[in-house]
């Protein structure tokens, strides 16, 4: 009896080690792909931006060339990338301010659904303003936005499809 007892606290006990090897284990492996999450490359604020700058001018030609497929498109490809900040920006304060531009943004997303040429133009000025709105109220009142005069590459047609 006392050698089973003696047994069974020895197997107890090394049933304790073992568990313990493994939560240590396994807290290095924790640690290893903490090391390599926080290493991971994710674009920043201002390359969404960027992102955001090149669809709102093309979302531009494609309304005022009546191209209502490529104007949706183009359009949905904003509000990606603003949706993308509000998930890998949520460190920087200014994440907090771009709910402004949703309304603005489904106003012209209506002119669009519509295709209502009127009304995308107005629409889209306010649009434009708004993003300056924001630009003031996280202070880069610096990054002026305006209605485009040239599409962003000449290697894109703005036309509909025939
Ligand atoms: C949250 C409010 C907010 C809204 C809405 C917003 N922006 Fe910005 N934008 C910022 C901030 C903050 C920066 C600076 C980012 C940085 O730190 O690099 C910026 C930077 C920019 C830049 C400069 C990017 C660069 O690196 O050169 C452009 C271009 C830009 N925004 C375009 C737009 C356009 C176009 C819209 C509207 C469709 C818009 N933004 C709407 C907050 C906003």
């Amino acid at each position: 009896m006392k050698y089973t007892i003696g047994f069974m606290l020895l197997l107890a006990l090394a049933a304790c080690n073992q568990q313990g090897g493994n939560t240590q284990q396994l807290q290095a492996q924790v640690d290893s792909l903490q090391h390599k999450l926080d290493n991971t490359y994710k674009p920043g604020f201002g390359e969404f931006m960027s992102s955001v700058q090149v669809h709102h001018n093309k979302l531009w030609f494609a309304g005022t060339n009546n191209n209502w497929k490529l104007a949706d498109f183009e359009i949905n490809e904003i509000k990606e990338s603003l949706d993308d900040i509000k998930t890998y920006c949520t460190d920087r304060p200014e994440t907090n301010s771009i709910g402004m531009i949703d309304q603005p943004l489904q106003n012209v997303s209506n002119a669009i659904q519509q295709k209502n040429s009127m009304e995308f133009k107005s629409s889209y000025m306010i649009l434009t303003s708004t993003c300056n709105s924001c630009h003031q109220a996280t202070q880069h009142e610096f990054n002026i936005i305006t209605v485009p005069t040239t599409p962003p590459y000449s290697n894109q047609s703005f036309k509909p499809v025939q």
